[in-house]
């Protein structure tokens, strides 16, 4: 059985009083949440966060703390940049990589990403591989070549065990943050499309074993719908991650 995954992504928000608040909230409501028992969620707030983040998350069932980025290197004279080794020692257990923002506000390369996904796994945490179209891309028909291409530059080194590690989510560029969400035929079709091109690479079991997250503009609302489709198997959540209540109803939009 696939785990279903629900991300918030804090990006670039929340002072650390406002920080300790959301997550104070959010633990709140999940502590004696049975229901979400089984769901992985996963609290990606700023670098400086993780700590008291990850503290404050302890005890509740299947709630881990996550990375927005990491260093392609390992270590070393890197002025201003955060290792996975350093994210693991905080108490971070899930890392962000190739996120839409990442790749065209920090020009991040496929051969980049192709190094933190490897230092990521060295360290024994889990990669979230992000990946999806422009508008423009879409509109020229070119969305499938676009994540084709990103998936297997960045991620078809690794062997079937490695790759069974790997959490990826789509996320089409023109629906982050931008209140567009893809339609749950769109996110099927896409989310479908991954996962055939995972089963002719490294066959059926692993195939079947990735998570493939949906994230852009999922919310409150409209969760129920896109996780009702059978290769989403969860959602990378922004905007919406910073109410408690929104990420809590997220959680449970799973179908029973
Ligand atoms: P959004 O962001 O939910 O605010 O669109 C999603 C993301 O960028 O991970």
């Amino acid at each position: 059985m696939r785990k279903k995954i629900v991300a918030g992504n804090w990006k670039m928000n929340k002072l650390y009083s406002e920080a300790v608040e959301l997550v104070d909230e959010i633990t709140i409501m999940l502590k004696d949440d049975i229901k979400s028992d089984d769901i992985v969620k996963i609290l990606i707030p700023s670098f400086p966060y993780l700590r008291k983040v990850a503290r404050h998350s302890h005890g509740i069932k299947n709630l881990f703390t996550g990375a927005q980025n990491c260093a392609y290197e390992e270590g070393g004279a890197f002025t201003g940049e955060v290792s996975a080794a350093m994210i693991k020692s905080l108490g971070g257990t899930h890392i962000i990589i190739g996120h839409s923002e990442r790749r065209s506000y920090f020009h991040e390369t496929h051969e980049e990403l192709k190094k933190k996904v490897n230092i990521v796994l060295g360290q024994s945490l889990t990669p979230i591989f992000c990946v999806g179209e422009s508008q423009e891309k879409r509109h020229a028909k070119e969305h499938f070549s676009v994540v084709e291409k990103q998936i297997s530059d960045s991620l078809f080194h690794l062997n079937a065990a490695e790759f069974g590690k790997v959490v990826l989510a789509y996320e089409p560029v023109w629906a982050i943050g931008t209140g567009l969400t893809a339609t749950s035929q769109q996110a099927q079709e896409m989310h479908l499309f991954i996962r055939t091109l995972i089963d002719k690479k490294y066959g059926k079991e692993t195939a079947n074993s990735v998570s493939i997250l949906y994230g852009g503009s999922c919310n409150a609302k409209n969760a129920a719908e896109l996780f009702a489709c059978p290769d989403v198997d969860g959602g990378l959540i922004g905007g919406a991650s910073l109410v408690a209540k929104d990420f809590v109803t997220i959680i449970h939009s799973f179908p029973s």
